[in-house]
């Protein structure tokens, strides 16, 4: 867009001339000082960071990042995970470390429920992968949806009704007063025993002493966690010692520039015709 002038901070001038800010993890207050802004960028999917600033300028729209490849890597790093529990991976590394030799039989895919929690921009596209892989795919949502091949549930209700037969649970969610702890101790006694978790969404979603004790109890029998309450995770966290636990360390999906700049100059091109933003976040609902 040579049109528009870029300005890297801290080289960004008078703040009164900035119309559009891109940000992540800015220090809270920050953004008040630019005083024209037509509109606040989010470089990633998740504004829960964002939205918890008490100086965030009122009736600014704020655009979160939906980026094509962001998408794509979500969709290749579930469909890893989910391979990875149900043709028992776990169980291969046990006794790999044992010396044993011991083929074992996955069930077949069709009679494995996968459920995702979040049917969002990441959350369907996942569930339509894993669909096509043909996984009995369930997914849960705050408003009711309707999508091929997916078994759909929704709100706070239905919750226990999608978790009860859920094998592998990948939460999907955006952090907001509604979903933070969502992986707690009573949900995860719904689950049947032995499941698995993949928690790609944000640290604060899950209660850590509860997953520990799930563990412990074999009601999880393993869990991937990308995303952590304080990142990065502590060097004396008990997750990085545990036999049940797999880190990776907040890079799930990253947001690509290359990708994520066309999102953004399209954005910000509709804006400057005079059209509505897209991606535009609710602070009502937090997302
Ligand atoms: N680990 C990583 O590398 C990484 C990368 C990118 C994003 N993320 C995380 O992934 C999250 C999801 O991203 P997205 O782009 O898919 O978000 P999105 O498009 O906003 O979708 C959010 C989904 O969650 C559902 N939801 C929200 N509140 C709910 C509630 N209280 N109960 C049940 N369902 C609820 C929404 O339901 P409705 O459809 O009914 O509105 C929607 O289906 C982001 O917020 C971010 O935290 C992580």
């Amino acid at each position: 867009m040579p049109m528009l002038e870029i300005r890297l901070w801290p080289d960004a001038g008078d703040p009164a001339e900035i119309d559009y800010v891109l940000a992540w993890n800015h220090p809270d207050g920050f953004l008040m000082r630019f005083s024209n802004l037509r509109a606040i960028y989010s470089m990633g999917a998740g504004v829960d960071r964002l939205l918890k600033d008490p100086g965030l300028p009122e009736g600014v729209p704020i655009v979160r990042m939906v980026d094509p490849s962001l998408v794509a890597g979500m969709n290749e790093f579930v469909l890893m995970r989910v391979l990875h529990y149900h043709r028992r991976m776990p169980e291969y590394e046990v006794q790999q470390r044992a010396g044993l030799w011991g083929p074992l039989r996955p069930p077949l895919a069709e009679d494995r429920k996968v459920g995702i929690m979040g049917l969002g921009q990441l959350g369907r596209t996942c569930a339509a992968s894993l669909a096509g892989l043909g996984f009995a795919v369930r997914g849960w949502s705050r408003t009711p949806k309707s999508l091929s091949g997916v078994q759909c549930f929704a709100g706070i209700a239905q919750l226990p009704a999608f978790l009860g037969e859920t094998e592998i649970l990948i939460c999907l969610l955006p952090l907001t007063p509604e979903t933070e702890g969502i992986l707690n101790a009573t949900h995860f006694a719904q689950l049947p025993q032995g499941a698995f978790l993949v928690n790609v969404a944000r640290g604060a979603h899950l209660v850590e002493e509860d997953l520990i004790f799930a563990l412990e109890t074999g009601r999880i029998a393993h869990a991937t966690l990308d995303v952590f309450r304080a990142e990065p995770l502590a060097a004396d966290h008990p997750f990085w010692t545990h036999p049940r636990v797999a880190i990776i360390p907040h890079a799930a999906a990253l947001t690509q520039p290359r990708t994520a700049a066309r999102t953004v100059a399209a954005n910000i091109a509709r804006d400057r015709a005079g059209e509505p933003l897209q991606d535009v976040v609710d602070r009502q609902t937090g997302y």
